[in-house]
């Protein structure tokens, strides 16, 4: 071969890459092969039982990018079953993937099951934990983070650098230990602390003096309220659970469980270190705290005392501040199209949902109720009976009233609710405990918070709707004796989990499950059941 021909070869296979790469350039495939082991680990100086991935606790933080396919094969080394979800992924018309006990079986202990599901159409901080029983006391929780495709704006400068923090509260406890106090009937205790990235103190975050960079809070704990904050320092908000809000100041910033969010600091103080505090919500007695240092490049003076003070118990400065985070309609989502193109307040509301949880007793031992039912595991995932047509396994809309009749003992059951593709719908949260604030999450979904409120729902607060700018999200806190009220266009077709972030009564049943349908079996509006799927209980011969 002549040298201009050899040439001529290498430009075309040049081409020949650079196009291929560029056509699939969009949606990129990112490979983690994750390791799921047990290994000691000491967060509080005692050492216990810990569930590592790849050998880490808390597991390694997954980066991903707008629209990547994302293939995780999952080796389960523990002794048990064992499931991840992708908390805020919202899994388009790929239930399937959603890994709760409802739509998957789990992987069974000494073998391996590969999670496929893209994170289509999403910008934000989210984060991934363990589903079964209490296994996310012991770990197996990590950061997931989707940043925006260079072709999509974000109505923030470009930071600088990124952190993250995975802040929790912990029990010295080993997840099976809790998990029998639970099934014995005991309430959970205070837990025996709170921690930033698997740690109470000490870890040091180093930046540049004068430069910008985003903080990625999730709080991933079991069932604490926190409130976050910076010595010195103010955050602005930039983003929560993959909305971009109206940009607000804050001196500190309540988080409750299982929700996220994306703060811009800007390095500008005297070069020293500082504080960085955690601290727990609304737990009367005992505070539990959580620091780490932030450290200026240029710093050689220590974090000094005392730490800046958060609010402690006070629901209405909680209820305040949840009220002055919002939309902003002109800002972009991760479609390239304008937020505010959604205008929900000229939809109509196809049906109203009220839940009221309550803590009740069954056969004798504590379990949490949604209108009297509390949800018990049937031992095949939902989304496998009905797409096998098992008969026995659930029943639709068989969730019960809110509040449940006086006199009627609470009952276990496989609470449905059944709702057809793109109905428009609300639920109200009624919370009956006086005490506790209330997390409640639905997978596959974000949705307006239109209001917070104190005392009883009634149809007339629907006056007090922000039927404008609500922030749209996918984890809303109730406050104890109190309501939130949701907006949620239910566009994506599966059998969705609606349950409770605190863990505790997740597994004791404040939970249950939407089925959102369409008579018409296409793949434009679900995805066909995964070629390598599990199947168990009553779908086993399949
Ligand atoms: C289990 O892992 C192997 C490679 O380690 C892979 O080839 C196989 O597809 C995995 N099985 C499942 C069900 O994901
Ligand atoms: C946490 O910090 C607060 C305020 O600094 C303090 O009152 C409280 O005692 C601390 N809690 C613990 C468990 O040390
Ligand atoms: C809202 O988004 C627009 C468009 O990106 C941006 O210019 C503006 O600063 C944002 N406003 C606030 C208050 O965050
Ligand atoms: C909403 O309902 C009202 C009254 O029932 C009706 O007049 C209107 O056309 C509906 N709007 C939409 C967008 O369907
Ligand atoms: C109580 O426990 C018994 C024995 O385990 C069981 O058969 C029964 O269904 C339970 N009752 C309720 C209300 O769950």
């Amino acid at each position: 071969m002549r040298l201009s021909a050899i040439f001529q070869t290498l430009i075309l296979a040049a081409l020949v890459v650079c196009c291929a790469l560029w056509a699939n350039g969009e949606d990129e495939s990112k490979y983690f092969t994750w390791e799921i082991t047990y290994g000691t680990i000491s967060p509080l100086g005692k050492p216990q039982q810990g569930i590592l991935i790849n050998g880490q606790f808390p597991g390694p933080p997954m980066e991903l990018i707008t629209n990547d396919n994302v293939i995780v094969n999952v080796i389960n080394k523990l002794d048990e079953p064992f499931l991840i979800t992708w908390n805020g992924i919202q899994q388009r018309k790929n239930s399937w993937q959603d890994g709760v006990l409802g739509t998957n079986c789990p992987i069974p202990p000494g073998t391996n099951w590969t999670y496929k599901w893209q994170a289509k159409d999403q910008i934000g901080t989210y984060f991934y934990f363990p589903t079964i029983a209490m296994q996310r006391a012991a770990g197996g929780f990590g950061a997931l983070n989707v940043a925006q495709r260079s072709v999509i704006p974000v109505p923030y400068p470009t930071p600088y650098g990124e952190f993250t923090f995975i802040v929790g509260d912990w029990y010295n406890t080993n997840h099976k230990d809790l998990r029998q106090r639970l099934d014995a009937g005991e309430v959970l205790p205070l837990p025996d602390g709170l921690l930033i990235n698997g740690h109470p103190s000490g870890l040091t975050f180093k930046g540049e003096t004068g430069k910008q960079y985003m903080f990625r809070v999730t709080n991933v704990g079991i069932s604490t309220s926190i409130n976050f904050r910076i010595q010195g320092h103010t955050m602005l908000l930039v983003e929560v659970e993959g909305s971009h809000n109206l940009q607000v100041e804050y001196e500190s910033l309540d988080i409750h469980v299982g929700q996220s969010v994306a703060v811009l600091v800007t390095l500008n103080a005297n070069p020293k270190d500082y504080y960085i505090v955690a601290s727990s919500r609304f737990t009367e007695h005992t505070i539990l705290n959580t620091t780490a240092i932030l450290q200026y490049d240029k710093s050689n003076t220590p974090a000094s005392l005392p730490w800046p003070s958060g609010p402690t118990y006070q629901i209405h400065w909680s209820m305040k501040q949840a009220r002055t985070i919002l939309l902003n309609l002109t800002a972009n989502a991760a479609r390239p199209n304008p937020q505010g193109s959604y205008h929900y307040k000229t939809i109509n509301i196809t049906t109203t949902i009220e839940l009221s949880n309550t803590e009740t007793t069954i056969n004798g031992t504590l379990r949490y109720a949604v209108n009297g039912i509390s949800y018990s595991d049937p031992g095949t995932p939902l989304k496998l009976a009905d797409y096998f047509k098992i008969p026995g396994v659930f029943t639709l809309n068989s969730i019960g009233y809110s509040p449940p009749p006086a006199g009627t003992p609470a009952k276990l059951g496989v609470p449905v609710i059944g709702r057809n593709l793109h109905d428009f719908v609300e639920i109200v949260f009624q919370n009956e405990d006086k005490k506790k604030v209330q997390s409640w999450h639905l997978d596959g979904y974000s949705f307006y918070v239109v209001a917070y409120g104190h005392g009883t729902w009634s149809p007339a607060d629907r006056e007090k709707y922000n039927m404008n700018d609500a922030i749209y999200r996918h984890t809303v806190q109730v406050y104890p004796a109190g309501w939130s009220a949701i907006l949620v266009s239910m566009d994506n077709k599966g059998m969705w989990n609606l349950r409770s972030g605190i863990w505790d009564r997740e597994y004791l049943g404040q939970q249950l499950y939407v089925r959102v349908w369409d008579s018409q079996e296409s793949l434009f509006l679900e995805y066909d059941i995964p070629q390598n799927a599990l199947l168990c209980g009553k779908a086993k011969r399949r």
